[in-house]
This record gives structure tokens, C-alpha cells and sequence, in this order.
């Protein structure tokens, strides 16, 4: 599939990852959906991809409640026309240990609350999206591809019990999704990011960032671009579907 004149609606497509994919589609001449709950975010990024030439557009969308997401996605349609591809991309995290115990005393658990809101964003906000997105792709009848960000965290990672289980679980809708689309020419992957230089690293301490860079064999965070550059192999390659880009510098084991 080209970028140029193909749509795409990009979750979490406020800042970060989902900018990044952004401004790199709109730099190729795609245009852009972005969908986020953030609508100063929103604004601000559409306007730097409007300033590109292309169409953009910003949609707030709670990706976790249904209703929203199809309204949403039913506005898409109508506002473009059409819709190509997927980008699910928005996600939250939420750490915390199963249980800590200190001297053989509970003094917390992750409480159903914690666990819950992020599978909700993360697993139930990108099966909605994918539902909706595979539902215009599949009746237009010109194909599309399906992109779902998972981590390398989904492995398995102490302290995201609710995170890692959340992108586990994304990684498996890719090849579900993968062997159930292609009868209506969509192709669906993923990319799972180890650390990739965000707002949120920038605030942390010089000395945490060092040790983690020490963790990642090609010795640096990921680039936020680079990230993007895997989301458009994937849509440029025909042939690639069912499958998840590891996209961490070495750092899965
Ligand atoms: N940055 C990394 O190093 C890294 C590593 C591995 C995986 N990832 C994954 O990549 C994706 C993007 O990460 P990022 O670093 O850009 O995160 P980010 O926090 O900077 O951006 C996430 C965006 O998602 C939006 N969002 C959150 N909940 C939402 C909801 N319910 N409905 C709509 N929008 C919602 C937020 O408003 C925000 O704009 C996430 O899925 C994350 O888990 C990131």
C-alpha cells in the first residue's frame, strides 16, 4: 500500500509514538485521523500535519467505550471518505506489584481497579478500534492494513502484571486478525517497541536512563521516528501481515 493518499486513523495520535507516525505519513503525503483524549494535544499536532499539505483531522474518543469509538469511526468514514489503515497506538501504563509483603505481612495488591484500567485502553480500546476500523476496510473493498503497538514487555515484566498482559494479548490479535482479514485483502501487524525516547524519558534521572541504555545492545533509546519508519515498512510491504517487528535495539533476550 502507498501512504500518499491513503488514510489513516492513528490512536493515541495526540504526541509521542502516535505523532511521530503522524508527521511521518503526512510527510509522505497520507492524511491522517488522529484520535485521542486530549484535545489541545490533538489540535496542535493536526495543525503541524495540515501544515505538511495534507488532510488531518482530530477526533476525542475515549478508545475504551464503544459507543464513542464507533461514532467516531462512522465520522471518520464520512469526513474522508474512506479509511485504509489503523494505527492502534494509544495506550496507558499503570505499574505496580501482584502483592508486596514485608515480614510476612500483605501491605498492598494491585487492586482490580488498577488491572482493569489498563487492559480497558490497551486490549479493549484496540479490539474496539480494529473491530470498527476492519468493518469500513472490508465493506469499501479496497483493502487496508492494521497496525497494533505492542511492547517488549510483553514477555512478561515485573511490576506490569496489567501492561504486560495488555500487550501479550495485542500481539496475538495481530495474527488472529492477520488469518481472519486476509479474505478481504487486510493485512495486520504489530511493532513492539523496547525504549524509545519520549517526554517521559526526557524526565527521567541522567542515571536511570544510562542504566537502561547499558541493558540495550545497540546502547541507545530507540528514536521516535524510528518507530515510525517500522509503521510504514509494514503498510509499504504487501507481503508482510500476521507478524510483530521487534523494535528494541537488541534488548528482548
Ligand atoms: N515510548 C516507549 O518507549 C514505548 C515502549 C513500548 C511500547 N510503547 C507503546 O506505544 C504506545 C504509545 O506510547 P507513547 O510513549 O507515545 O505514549 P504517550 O503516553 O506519550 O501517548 C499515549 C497517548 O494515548 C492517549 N490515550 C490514553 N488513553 C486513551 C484513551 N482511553 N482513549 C484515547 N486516547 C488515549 C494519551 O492521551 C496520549 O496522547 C503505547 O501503546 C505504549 O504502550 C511505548
Amino acid at each position: 500500500m502507498q501512504i500518499k493518499d491513503s488514510v489513516f486513523a492513528i490512536t493515541g495520535g495526540a504526541q509521542g509514538l502516535g505523532r511521530a507516525m503522524a508527521m511521518r505519513f503526512a510527510r509522505q503525503g497520507g492524511h491522517v485521523a488522529l484520535i485521542d483524549l486530549n484535545p489541545e494535544r490533538l489540535q496542535a499536532t493536526v495543525a503541524e500535519c495540515e501544515a505538511l499539505g495534507v488532510q488531518a483531522r482530530a477526533y476525542v474518543c475515549n478508545i475504551s467505550e464503544e459507543a464513542q469509538v464507533e461514532q467516531t469511526f462512522a465520522q471518520i468514514k464520512s469526513d474522508f471518505g474512506q479509511l485504509n489503515g489503523l494505527i492502534n497506538n494509544a495506550g496507558l501504563m499503570r505499574d505496580g506489584m501482584l502483592i508486596k509483603v514485608k515480614d510476612g505481612q500483605l501491605l498492598d495488591k494491585m487492586s482490580y481497579e488498577q488491572f482493569t484500567s489498563v487492559i480497558n485502553v490497551n486490549l479493549v480500546g484496540s479490539f474496539l478500534c480494529g473491530r470498527e476500523a476492519a468493518a469500513i476496510m472490508a465493506t469499501q473493498g479496497k483493502g487496508g492494513v492494521i497496525i497494533n503497538i505492542s511492547s517488549v514487555s510483553r514477555a512478561g515484566n515485573m511490576g506490569q502484571s496489567n501492561y504486560s498482559a495488555s500487550k501479550a494479548a495485542v500481539a496475538t490479535m495481530v495474527v488472529t486478525w492477520a488469518r481472519e482479514l486476509a479474505r478481504h485483502g487486510i493485512r495486520v501487524a504489530g511493532i513492539a517497541p523496547g525504549v524509545i525516547a519520549t517526554d517521559m524519558t526526557a524526565q527521567m534521572k541522567p542515571e536511570a536512563i544510562e542504566r537502561m541504555k547499558q541493558a540495550i545492545p545497540a546502547g541507545r533509546l530507540g528514536d521516535q521516528d524510528e518507530l515510525a519508519h517500522s509503521a510504514q515498512y509494514i503498510i509499504e510491504n504487501d507481503y508482510f501481515t500476521g507478524r510483530i517487528i521487534e523494535m528494541d535495539g537488541g534488548l528482548r533476550v
